[in-house]
């Protein structure tokens, strides 16, 4: 798309870091911005500041788990609006932690946020955006956890999820005239390592013991200090208004974990090399 001029954008996540950069850089491209985010007083303060720009913007609240609360999320945008072009599916939590920390709550929560909102964002949202045949883009939050798996497995499995549904409907949606692409930052300067403040009461049951432990490990105070001192949201936002403005299939925030997922690529190779030249038995 490459006049978000009065056209209309749904950013999920959108009261606090990258959501609320993205929401701020398509504002300033001149898109009328609905953010949509399960905590209220952050979300009122985020609408507040944007309108104080003299943005067309607005908010809604939804926890983007659940269908319901996203489907009337989609009902207010358009008495709002009239129209919706642009979809960002970027609400998400750093739940579930490490190995050993795993309860059935913390992957319910973790799953339901990180994929089930891309899943269903997609589901409501995508007809809306080609029922008026101006077009329109999808954008998605994946992260580089998205294309390298370390750490926090079940969240990387989301992330990973969240790629693999971006590149299958990239291939379908472009002859519709809807373009997308995953956003896969590196380390953000976030609240994300708070992403329990929004932890709904009917899954706050984690192993408190097993994230105690989790929370004092070296890797977790590792991520702690670069996401404190990670890139701004606001930059990040910019990134993905260019994402959407170009057609970019894949939104990188900066080369850091590059030669990694080249090594990844490497090792994918070598696991057919072994085989190539083989006739496979049927
Ligand atoms: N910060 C990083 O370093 C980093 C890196 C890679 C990917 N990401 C991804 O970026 C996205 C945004 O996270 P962030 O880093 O800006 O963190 P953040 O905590 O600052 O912002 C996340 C927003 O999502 C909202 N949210 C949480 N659960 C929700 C729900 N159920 N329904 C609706 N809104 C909900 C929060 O209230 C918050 O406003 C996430 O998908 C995250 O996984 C972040």
């Amino acid at each position: 798309m490459k006049d978000l001029a009065n056209k209309t954008a749904f950013v999920t996540g959108a009261a606090s870091g990258i959501g609320l950069g993205i929401a701020t850089a398509l504002a300033q491209a001149g898109a009328k911005v609905m953010l949509c985010d399960i905590e209220e007083a952050a979300l009122d303060k985020a609408v507040q500041g944007l309108k104080r720009t003299n943005a067309d913007v607005d908010g809604v609240k939804a926890d983007v788990s659940l269908k319901t609360e996203l489907d009337a999320a989609a009902k207010a945008t358009l008495a709002r609006f009239g129209k919706v072009h642009i979809l960002v599916n970027n609400a998400g939590v750093g739940g579930a932690g490490p190995y050993g920390a795993w309860t059935d709550d913390d992957l319910a929560w973790t799953v339901g946020v990180n994929l089930m909102g891309v899943l269903w964002g997609i589901e409501i949202f995508g007809p809306l955006i080609e029922s008026h045949g101006e077009g329109g883009h999808i954008v998605s939050t994946a992260s580089i956890a998205g294309l390298l798996s370390r750490g926090s497995l079940p969240y990387n499995v989301t992330k990973y999820g969240v790629v693999a549904i971006s590149e299958g409907l990239r291939m379908e949606l472009a002859p519709r005239g809807v373009g997308v692409s995953v956003l896969c930052p590196g380390f953000i300067r976030t609240q994300i390592m708070t992403s329990r403040r929004n932890e709904p009461p009917r899954f706050d049951r984690p192993d408190r013991a097993a994230l105690a432990k989790a929370e004092a490990s070296e890797l977790h105070q590792f991520v702690r200090q670069r996401v404190e001192t990670g890139i701004d949201p606001l930059y990040v936002g910019e990134l993905v208004r260019e994402g959407i403005e170009e057609d970019r299939a894949y939104i990188f925030t900066d080369t850091e974990f590059e030669p990694y997922i080249e090594a990844r690529f490497a090792a994918i190779k070598q696991g057919f090399d072994a085989i190539r030249g083989r006739e496979p038995r049927r």
